[in-house]
C-alpha cells in the first residue's frame, strides 16, 4: 500500500463527507506550497524510517506532535480543541506528521485520543477540499500506546485467591491488550494504529514477554504498522529487540524516553550488562531503533515562557517554581545561540535533541532522534519547527552542554537505570 494513503484509507469515510467518493489519487496536501517559514526548512530533512509491515513508516522530518494536553484538565489545564487543531494544520504545514497521544491521556482518559482522531478527519478533509491535482496526499501517523497497569499484567485472579498459571496469565494480558487496542482504534476512528507501544515496562509480575507476544499478534494481524515501546532501560531494550525478532520476527521500531537538555539520560545511562556497557543512543543507532525524546522542552522550562515570578497555572506550578531559577544559566546559552540562528529557544532545545541523536564517532551510523513536543496551539507548533533544516555544530553543542551540566533541575520520569524487575527482565 503506497504509504501516502495510510491516514485516509484508515479514516472511515462518513457519508455526507468531502472525503466520500474523493479520487485517492493525485490529490496536494499542498505542504511545500503552502508553508510559510518552514517550506525550505522541512525539504531540507532526510525522511525517518520507523521500521515495520510493509516497509514500516516513512516520516518526513525527525520530529512529532505530542498530544498528551489535548483534552487534558488535570495536568496542563484544558486548551480548546480549535487551538489543538491549529497545532495540527501548522505541524502538517511543516512536514510534521508524527503525532503521539496514549489511551490514558485526557479528562477523561481517552479523550486525547478521540480528539486527535477528529482533527485528524477534518484537517485531512480540509487539505483534499482545497488540493490539487498532481500532488501527495495527506498523510497523518497516529502513535498510541497500551498502559500496563500492574492490574493488567501482575497475573493475579480476579477472586484474589491466588496467582493465575502462566498459560492464563499469559491470555489475560493476550486479551488486556488487543482489547486496549481496539478500543484506542475506536476513538481514534482509525482501522490500524501506525506505532503501538508499551507506555512502561511491566515492573510489576513475573515479565514482559506476554506484552510484546500480544504486540506482535497484532504487527502480524495487520492491526498495527509498527511495534513501540517506551521508557525502557538499555538492557531491557536489548531483550525486547532480541526476543521480538527471534521469536516473531517483528522488528523493534522506537524506545520513547525523556531527552531535553535537562536529561540527558539516553545519552549517558550505559547498559548495565556485563559484556555490554553500551548507552541507549548507541544501542539504537546499532539496531535501527528509534528514539522518541518526550518532554523535549522539560515541559515548557526550556522554551523562555516561564521565569521567576511567571509560572505555569495549575499542577505544574509547583515543580516549575522548583526548577526555573536553576536553569536561566542554561536559557542565557540558549538565548545567544537562537538569536544568532534567528530561530525560537524552543527550536534550539528540540534542535539539541535531533543533532545529538545523530553525533556518532566518525564513521559510525547516525542514532535519528525524533523528539515529540507537546504543542497546544498553531504558534507553538511553528516555534517548534524551526528546529527543522539545520543542526547545531559542534562548538554549540559544547556550549549548551557545558551550561546544562551547571543545572540540577530535572523532571520526574522513570529512571533509565533501573535494569530489572524481581525476575531478572
Ligand atoms: N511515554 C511517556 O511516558 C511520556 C511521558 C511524557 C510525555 N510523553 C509524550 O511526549 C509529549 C511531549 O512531552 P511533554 O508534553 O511532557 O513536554 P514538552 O513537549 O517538553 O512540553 C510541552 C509543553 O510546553 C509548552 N510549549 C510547547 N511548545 C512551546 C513553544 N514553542 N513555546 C512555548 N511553550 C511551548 C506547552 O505548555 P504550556 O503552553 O502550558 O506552557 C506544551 O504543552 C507528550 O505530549 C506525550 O505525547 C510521553
Amino acid at each position: 500500500m503506497d504509504s501516502k494513503l495510510a491516514f485516509l484509507v484508515k479514516l472511515p469515510v462518513l457519508p455526507g463527507s468531502s472525503l466520500a467518493g474523493a479520487p485517492r489519487s493525485a490529490r496536494s496536501l499542498g505542504l511545500c506550497l503552502t508553508t510559510r517559514s518552514g517550506d525550505v526548512a522541512y525539504a531540507a530533512e532526510k525522511p525517518v524510517l520507523l521500521a515495520g509491515r510493509n516497509g514500516g513508516v516513512q516520516l518526513r522530518v525527525p520530529l512529532g506532535l505530542g498530544a498528551w494536553s489535548f483534552g487534558d484538565r488535570f495536568y496542563w489545564g484544558s486548551s480548546s480543541e480549535e487551538d489543538n487543531t491549529d497545532a495540527v494544520r501548522e505541524s502538517l504545514r511543516n512536514g510534521v506528521t508524527l503525532i503521539d497521544t496514549a489511551e490514558v491521556y485526557g479528562t477523561p482518559p481517552g479523550r486525547s485520543e478521540q480528539l486527535v482522531g477528529r482533527i485528524g478527519r477534518q484537517v485531512t478533509e480540509e487539505v483534499l477540499a482545497n488540493a490539487g491535482p498532481d500532488s501527495p496526499l495527506p498523510e497523518i501517523n497516529v502513535a498510541t500506546k497500551y498502559a500496563p497497569f500492574p492490574w493488567r499484567t501482575a497475573g493475579l485472579s480476579l477472586n484474589l485467591l491466588g496467582w493465575l498459571s502462566r498459560p492464563q496469565r499469559r491470555e489475560t494480558v493476550r486479551r488486556s491488550v488487543l482489547g486496549a487496542l481496539r478500543a484506542s482504534m475506536r476513538r481514534l476512528g482509525l482501522e490500524n494504529i501506525d506505532l503501538y507501544q508499551q507506555h512502561w515496562p511491566a515492573f510489576v509480575g513475573e515479565n514482559d514477554e506476554p506484552i510484546w507476544d500480544a504486540l506482535a499478534e497484532a504487527y502480524h494481524e495487520g492491526l498495527i504498522r509498527c511495534v513501540g515501546v517506551s521508557n525502557f532501560s538499555p538492557s531491557r531494550l536489548l531483550k525486547c529487540d532480541t526476543y521480538l525478532r527471534q521469536v516473531h520476527e517483528v522488528p523493534l521500531a522506537s524506545n520513547q524516553v525523556q531527552w531535553s537538555l535537562l536529561h540527558r539520560d539516553p545519552e549517558t545511562v550505559r547498559c548495565l550488562d556485563a559484556t555490554d556497557d553500551r548507552t541507549l543512543c548507541e544501542i539504537c543507532a546499532d539496531r535501527g531503533i528509534q528514539i522518541l525524546a518526550y518532554s523535549p522542552l522539560a515541559q515548557g522550562l526550556l522554551t523562555g515562557r516561564y521565569r521567576k515570578g511567571r509560572l505555569p497555572s495549575g499542577v505544574r506550578k509547583r515543580l516549575a517554581a522548583s526548577l526555573v531559577e536553576r536553569v536561566d544559566v542554561l536559557l542565557s546559552e540558549m538565548e545567544r545561540i537562537a538569536a544568532k540562528r534567528q530561530v525560537s529557544l524552543a527550536a534550539v532545545a528540540l534542535n539539541y535533541v535531533i543533532t545529538a541523536g545523530e553525533m556518532r564517532a566518525a564513521g559510525e551510523k547516525p542514532t535519528i532522534a525524533i523528539p515529540i513536543p507537546g504543542a497546544k496551539n498553531a504558534w507553538q507548533a511553528q516555534q517548534n519547527a524551526q528546529a527543522l533544516g539545520w543542526r547545531l555544530d559542534l562548538d554549540e553543542m559544547t556550549k549548551l552542554r557545558r551550561a546544562a551540566d551547571q543545572v540540577d533541575a530535572k523532571l520526574p520520569s522513570i529512571p533509565l537505570a533501573r535494569e530489572s524487575n524481581r525476575r531478572g527482565l
